[in-house]
Order: structure tokens, then sequence, then C-alpha cells
């Protein structure tokens, strides 16, 4: 039977030697175009024409591996789409299954190979602090090789929602909290698994990001100019790379539940944008229509839910139940779902599955961690390490440091955990913290390693008293710490950004040894750091960098690897803060000197602990000379800006170059500051470079309230410079056209 394989065989059947050569064949995902398209169309027409109502309702019921899967439904043509198949053996009987059934239409398979499948790459969150968007695409490859290799042809990824409130547990899937960098972000990864050979999932369809308080499946309200400004435009990113695929998301937008939002699912996309792909529900979200107060049973549900425009529905089998006995009483005309059908059959000839070989279970251990992922994995995880802190100098490890004291149970994991992929299985990490800076440390220092906690989330001490002792007997002191089990992800929104459990604890305790501290960080947000930031010497941001992490911090801390991430989002002083990104409208009260009626806060800072785009090298970059080639440019044209950056450290070092600007009189209020372009530059110590980037007049609007994209005449400021807070400024006008 098909459920036969054990979770504990999935491991050992997927987890290869590194050496054995790959031999899967390339699946390269695309939009078909021209006569191609066209034969599609007929051949979706044709396969329409045959179709019973019952196999049409098929292609459009996804449900999942586990309790109450019904396998004999493949073989009838009433379920299209399964998801969390793991093993290849499986996977292979459920697509047989499929090839069986009257129309032999496959099925497409679904997973969250969000950050990887067997190989582990750091958490999105932490690729987007590579500011690296071809590592990034290369993630995105091998987590999409992998899962086809294992039978997979559809990940339920790229998350694109936007990232500001770091209480919400998801902004660990996402790029962060700036529209244009997302939007680089999602293209890229969009890219990679198309590359990989798997269709992806563009989610979630729309505003989930900004839910109320932070708290996870809440309402969002978003107003039409911030809709469009800020949350849609990674979205058309990810559909300009090719996505197939859309989800809806949990959350009501501006008081309509986005998964019978007929003005997004519709109008927007299929209407303005003519996305010719299928929107799937998130799991369970058709059923959930009831508890949002818009459907009054499954069957309504139902029926809203294909009207608006979700043509797959994920695990609440109500289309299965319902659509049917809906049609036949006239009130979901059959059109409709003739319509959806089309969408997902169009994607699964798009996708080559009726002509795509089946899974080979046994070719699929040897195509798992293969040294082409292991070799991106490091690459991934060492640039996304940030270095936040570095008081006088405290890392990389100084040859005089003889003893090195290693705090937390974090350093040494048994595996690394899946945050985001319900499959729940473990994977293997390459090296332990203590193991790695063994390695890299010079020979003669001592390293001892105390896990202090019973869990790596430190929600209770094993033994804290030991760990302080060893702390205090060591010349420098690297804690790792920050969130792991259920501390984030989905369903782990925080009202407290400290350091969950005892942890603050423990990082007191060893501060007050008065032996200088490095915190490692691995978390899935950026947490409130002010009391560390006071107290320890330097501090480490990881956000779980996966098969490789441990091995990248090692490199990082003992100065192999100049660190290079940069913030993705900023890290805020205090909750009270939130939400805090960089790109603020001004007000006419601006803070200027903290005099009370300005927009201050009386007992706190305006700006954020880190800025957004922040974060520290071994070397020290300057900027000189920024200038334009142009004063005055057309709202068609565009303008090159150019600035020198020079290495003035001693060691190779990367810099992310960023690009800001700010349009000081428009139309409306325009952020102070604006992310445009970056670039991620490695300079020889002493060496300058020109970085050059192409800026069109036509990026540089804003959309109104009835969502009208338009660019004003006028000044534009630009800075170039290393964070948000870049100093070296040009500017240009743009011209009345
Ligand atoms: C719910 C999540 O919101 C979604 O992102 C995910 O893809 C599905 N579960 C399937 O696991």
């Amino acid at each position: 039977m098909i459920l036969r394989l054990v979770a504990a065989c999935l491991l050992s059947c997927l987890t290869a030697p590194a050496f054995a050569p790959p031999v899967l064949a390339q699946q390269q995902v695309a939009w078909k175009s021209g006569a191609e398209a066209a034969a599609i169309e007929r051949r979706v027409e044709a396969l329409l024409a045959r179709m019973t109502l019952a196999e049409k309702i098929g292609q459009l019921h996804l449900t999942g591996r586990g309790d109450g899967f019904q396998p004999e439904l493949i073989a009838t043509g009433e379920m299209g789409a399964v998801m969390n198949f793991v093993a290849p053996q499986e996977i292979l009987e459920v697509q047989q299954a499929a090839r069986r059934s009257r129309l032999k239409i496959p099925l497409i398979i679904g997973l969250d190979a969000v950050h990887g499948f067997s190989t582990y790459f750091p958490l999105p969150l932490g690729q987007a602090a590579t500011w690296n968007p071809e590592l990034i695409e290369q993630a995105a490859y091998w987590t999409g090789r992998e899962a086809l290799a294992a039978g997979v042809n559809w990940t339920f990824a790229p998350m694109v929602d936007m990232s500001r409130d770091p209480r919400w547990g998801r902004v660990l899937e996402g790029a962060g909290e700036d529209a244009h960098f997302a939007s680089v972000v999602a293209a890229a990864r969009t890219r990679g698994y198309h590359r990989g050979g798997v269709a992806t999932t563009v989610k979630h369809f729309v505003g989930y990001g900004a839910v109320e308080g932070g708290r996870d499946y809440n309402s969002t309200w978003i107003p039409t100019s911030q809709l469009h400004d800020l949350h849609l435009p990674p979205f058309k990113a990810a559909f300009a790379a090719g996505a197939m695929t859309a989800m809806a998301a949990f959350n009501a937008l501006n008081g309509v539940p986005a998964t019978a939002h007929r003005g997004m699912l519709t109008d927007l996309l299929r209407g303005s944008w003519g996305f010719r792909g299928f929107v799937v529900s998130d799991f369970g979200s058709i059923t959930e229509l009831r508890l949002h107060g818009v459907a009054k049973d499954d069957a309504e549900a139902a029926r809203k839910a294909l009207l608006a425009g979700i043509d797959m529905d994920m695990m609440s089998g109500v289309y299965h139940k319902h659509l049917a006995g809906e049609v036949a009483a006239g009130r979901v005309p059959l059109a409709a779902v003739d319509e959806a059908v089309r969408r997902v059959l169009r994607v699964k000839f798009h996708l080559g599955l009726f002509e795509r070989p089946d899974v080979d279970p046994a070719a699929a251990p040897a195509l798992m961690q293969t040294q082409g992922a292991r070799d991106v994995a490091l690459r991934a995880a060492q640039e996304s390490v940030i270095l936040l802190k570095n008081d006088a100098g405290t890392l990389p490890i100084s040859p005089s440091v003889r003893s090195v004291a290693v705090i937390g149970a974090m350093a040494v994991p048994e595996d690394e955990r899946v945050w985001t992929d319900p499959a729940g299985l473990g994977r293997r990490i390459v090296q332990s913290l203590p193991d790695a800076l063994r390695e890299r440390l010079p020979a003669g220092t001592s390293l001892n390693y105390q896990a202090a906690f019973t869990k790596n989330c430190g929600t209770e001490f094993a033994d804290k008293a030991a760990a302080v002792r060893m702390a205090a007997a060591s010349d420098l002191i690297v804690a790792m710490l920050g969130e792991d089990c259920e501390f984030m992800g989905e369903a782990a929104s925080r009202a407290e950004l400290g350091l969950p459990g005892v942890q603050q604890e423990l990082l007191e305790a060893l501060v007050a040894t008065g032996k200088p501290v490095v915190l490692v960080l691995a978390t899935g947000r950026p947490l409130v750091l002010t009391w560390a930031d006071a107290h320890v010497a330097a501090i480490v941001q990881t956000f779980h960098g996966g098969t490789e992490g441990r091995t990248a911090i090692a490199d990082v801390l003992t100065g192999r690897v100049n660190p290079s991430g940069r913030t993705p989002m900023s890290f805020p002083r205090s909750v009270g803060q939130i939400p805090v990104h960089y790109d603020q409208l001004p007000t006419g009260r601006p803070q200027i000197i903290r005099q009370r009626y300005e927009s201050i806060y009386i007992d706190e800072k305006n700006e954020p602990l880190y800025p957004f785009g922040h974060g520290l090298s071994y070397s020290r970059f300057t900027y000189a000379n920024a200038r334009v080639d142009r004063q005055s440019a057309p709202p068609d044209g565009a303008v090159e800006v150019a600035v020198d950056v020079t290495n003035a450290g001693a060691r190779e070092g990367a810099e992310v170059v960023q690009l800001y600007i700010r349009q000081p009189v428009a139309s409306r209020s325009r952020p102070l500051r604006q992310l445009k372009d970056f670039r991620k530059v490695t300079l020889a110590p002493g060496e300058t470079r020109t970085v050059r980037f192409r800026l069109e007049v036509a990026r540089l609007g804003a959309h109104d309230d009835s969502g009208r994209y338009g660019v004003d005449p006028g000044e534009i400021r630009v800075w170039l410079g290393g964070s948000s807070l870049a100093a070296e400024q040009t500017g240009f006008v743009v011209a009345k056209p």
C-alpha cells in the first residue's frame, strides 16, 4: 500500500554519500509560448470535453498524506493533486495510481519545500540577509532539484508576504520589510525553483504579513495605495518570473476573507494582471469561511471560494463534497468549474507533467545532499551571518585567546529542525559549533562546551552553575542562544521579543563573569536586543543557517570568512516601536530636537536598534563621488548613478552598496527613503570600485488611493551607502513630460 513506508525510513532513504554522481534529467519550468502554448490550449479543451463532472471536480481537490487520505480517489480521477509526500516510493505509487485512472491525468504533487528538501539552506529570511540574489536563486534551485528527485513537482514557495512586524512568527519565511528588495528576492527564488524543475506557489495572496498585532491568521487593513506600493510588488515580480500558481491567504483583507476575495483573485489577478495559472486555497481556508462569518455552511463556502477565483481546494474537502450539488442546484455555473479545471490542466501541461518520467526511487538517494548543494548551503549560510555589533575588534577571535567556552544547547543540535515543512523530518547537520570551532582555532586553544539548557529553546536549565563556572574560567565566551522549538514560524506570534525562556537570565550571568561575551543568535525574526547591545562585546545574528549553519558561524567567528550579511528587517529597540521600518513617511511634526510636540515617543527613541540594511564587516568601506550622468530626466527616461566604494580595511571583504531615494515634494507624501537598487561587491584591501546603477524614472512613482500609478515631476534626492543610513548624496530632477 502507498502509505507503507515509515517515517523513520525517510531520512535514511533520502540521505546519500556526498560523492554519488547526480543523474536527474533537467526539467526547466517555464510557460510555453506561441504555437506550443496554442497546442496546449487545444489539449486542455479536448481533455475538458471528455471529463465527467466528478473528474473535473477531482482536478480541484488537493489532499495530503496522513489520516483521512483516500488513495482510492486517485484512480477514480477524483483527486488531481496531493501534498506532503516526501518518500520517492510513495510518490511513485500515487503517481502510478493517477496514470491508471480513466483519463490518465498526472497528479501535481505539492510540498512546503521552503528552504531545503534534504540539504537545508538558511531560513528564507536568512537567505535574504545575504543580499545576494544569485545565491538565493541557487538555494532555491537545489531545493527544487532535490524535491524533484524525490518526485515532488510543486513547491508551496516562495512566500512573499511583506514583513514589518517581528511579532508575526512567519517573518522567517519572507524577505523582510522592503518592497523592492522583496521583489528582487521573489523573482530570484522563483527562477531558482523553476530551474530546479518544480512549479512555484507565490503566497499568500494577499496582505498576510500585515496581520493586526502580528497575531497569526488575524485580519489586515491595508489602504489601496499601500497595497499596490508595498504588498503587491513581490507577487508581480514572481509572476513576471513565471510563477504558475498562487496561494490565497488565511486573513481577511479589509473585511473580505482573501479566500473569497473576488476583487483580488479575479478582477486584479486574472483581469488586470492577466494571470493564466491557478490559485490554490490555503490549508482548510475554504471551510474557514464559515468562521470568518461569510458562509453559513461548507456548501456556501465552496461556492463563494470558487466564484471568487479559488481553483483548488487545499484540505477542506468541500469542493469534493459540495461542488456537484451546487452545480446541480444551479448555484454554481458549470462554466465556472470548467474555468478552474482549465487553469489546473493548463499548468499541468505547461509543466510537462504528462510527459515527465515518473520518479525513480532507486536513483533518489544519490541526488540528496550532493556536493553541489552543500557548497551552496555553506556559502548561503556564510553570507547570511550578520555581524550586528563588534566592540574593539572582539571578532574575529584573536590568537591571544587561549580558551573559549561555548555555551547553549543550540550550538550542538541533534538535527536541523524543519520549521516550515509539515513533513517534519529531521535533517543531518554537518557540524556542531564546538567541533567547527575546534577545527578552526589555533592549535593549543582550549575549547569547552556546556549546553546549559535541557532544550535548544532554553525554557529550562540543565546546569546553569556549571555553564557559568566554565565561562568564568575562559578567555572568551561564545553564547549561542535564540529561538527554536515552538518559538518561531507559523502560529508562533509573540508579544514579547526577548530571548525565550531562561536564556536572558543565563546571558546576564555570563556577562557578570566580566569575560567578553560573543552572543551568537539563531532566531526566526529580529529580537529586541537592547540589553544585549549594551552589555555584550559582539553580536552575530543568524536566521538558522541550515545544514552548514554552524560551520558557517565558526568560519565567521574565526575570521576565515569576512561577514557580509545585512539586516533585511529593522531590529526594534522595544516592542512598542513596532511596526518599525526605515521607509517612514514624513510627518508635519518631525523629530528634530525631541521636544514634546514632535512625532516621538516620550520613553523611547524613534530609531531602531539596528537599521534596515545594516551589517558590519572585518573591513571598513568608504564612499565618495556620488554622481549622476544627467541633471534632469523625463518620466520615461533613466539616470545612471555612480559612486566610488573603497575597502579601507586590511582584508578582502564584501560590501552591499545600497541606493536610496526620496522625492521631497510630490502630489502625495513620499517616504523619507526608499531602496531602489543594491549590489554586493567584493573588494580587495585598498581597492576602489566604481559601482553604477541605472535608475529608470518610471520606477520612482507611487500609487494613489484608487490604485493608479503615477510619477511626479520634481527633485529626486539620492543616497548611497552601506545601510539605510547611507550618507553619500547626489540627485537629479524628473522633468515635466
Ligand atoms: C499553511 C501555510 O499557511 C501555507 O503556507 C502552507 O503552504 C500550507 N499550510 C501547507 O503546508
